[in-house]
């Protein structure tokens, strides 16, 4: 079976450098919040530029929590994000004690459409938390547009887009605060949980470094109520060589992107869009086309482990159904989870594997059309 998604053949395609720095952090004998996670908190914040922190968390769900609890965030405040979204954007998002508000999305970028948002905005919006679905990143500029004119923050969720670019920029530099998840399938993956948050202000980044560790001070006194979301020493050690191979990797996916694309152009299928102006982080690629269900399931019966992202939007799973406001009305969301459809998508995806799934996809239209 090709995997849509492979975390072991990264891990095989840097396998030297990452037994390396295992045995160096096994040697040291300290395993959690150290020098590799001080290192790692470096290297992120300055590969995205001068001006940033960054700080190391256990895992992304936790790094969105932690963005809104460092901003001041909390009960009875809203949030705007979209539902197509992983599970974890809403779960941070009520782990924080904040209120998720659904906006829809834009049927080309996928993303949380602006329009939608300005249609959601309420007395206790706060924030808008846009969503760079699949590694394409949102529509930063008007979403910054909305929410100066409403004096509210936003905190990007860059857990599908290490690396994504709107016109050189990279994502996670628009807001002032974001979230990234490090989970070993994202493009930025450890092999165990991991999350970063990347954010402009010094302070800021001093209070999620204390409120990760029980809300401790330097004398280890609670002056928050703080979570247990340390970053271990293995993941930043590993995290660290995988930020070294960040772009090539992000480069590859972007080439079996253009592949597929050409090689699936001439049937009923909406393709992802690469625009000019943006690095697409191409994290998953995602297509959509009538009667998915069949084409999943004979991609599958063919070795080819195609997949959904989602099966549900969040709006429609058990314990979010109903309760959300906006999850009513997203009729764009709505028509894509009938139609989306996940191809295998990684750095390591060999070129005879793609030009197999492409003529796969071929035959089926041929046979069964
Ligand atoms: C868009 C998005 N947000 C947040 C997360 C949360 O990350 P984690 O699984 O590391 O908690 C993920 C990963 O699943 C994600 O894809």
């Amino acid at each position: 079976m090709i995997p849509f998604g492979d975390p072991s053949a990264s891990y095989k395609a840097h396998k030297s450098e990452i037994d390396q720095v295992i045995n160096r952090v096994l040697d040291s004998g300290w395993y959690v919040l150290g020098s590799e996670v001080n290192a790692f908190e470096k290297e992120f914040a300055s590969f995205h530029g001068k001006d940033f922190h960054a700080v190391g968390v256990a895992n992304g769900t936790d790094a969105i929590a932690l963005c809104l609890r460092g901003v001041g965030l909390g009960i009875g405040d809203e949030i705007i994000t979209p539902s197509h979204t992983a599970v974890a954007t809403v779960a941070g998002i009520e782990q924080a004690g904040c209120t998720p508000v659904f906006a829809d999305i834009d049927p080309n970028t996928r993303c949380i459409a602006p329009k939608s948002i300005e249609e959601r905005l309420g007395t206790n919006t706060r924030a808008i938390m846009p969503v760079h679905i699949y590694g394409q990143p949102a529509e930063m500029h008007r979403i910054l547009e909305i929410a100066k004119a409403q004096l509210l923050e936003v905190i990007e969720d860059c857990s599908q887009a290490h690396g994504a670019k709107i016109d050189g920029q990279k994502v996670g530099t628009f807001a002032d605060i974001s979230a990234f998840s490090c989970y070993p399938t994202k493009n930025l993956g450890g092999t165990g949980d991991g999350g970063v948050i990347l954010c402009r202000s010094k302070e800021i980044a001093e209070k999620i470094k204390s409120l990760r560790q029980y809300g401790w001070n330097e004398e280890r006194e609670s002056i928050f109520p703080g979570f247990n979301s340390r970053l271990d020493e293995l993941q930043a050690a590993i995290l660290r060589v995988k930020l070294k191979h960040l772009a090539v990797d992000n480069a590859k996916r972007r080439a079996i992107a253009l592949r597929y694309n050409e090689g699936l152009k001439d049937f009923p299928i909406t393709l992802p869009t690469l625009a000019d102006n943006e690095l697409h982080a191409m994290h998953l690629y995602v297509i959509e086309c009538d009667r998915r269900n069949e084409l999943m399931e004979y991609l599958r019966a063919h070795k080819i482990g195609a997949s959904l992202h989602y099966p549900l939007a969040v709006h429609q799973h058990t314990s979010y159904i109903n309760r959300i406001r906006g999850g009513d009305n997203l009729p764009v969301t709505y028509q894509f989870y009938q139609r989306n459809l996940t191809l295998p998508m990684y750095p390591e995806l060999s070129n005879d594997a793609v030009e197999h799934i492409i003529s796969t996809v071929h035959n089926w239209f041929r046979e069964k059309n």
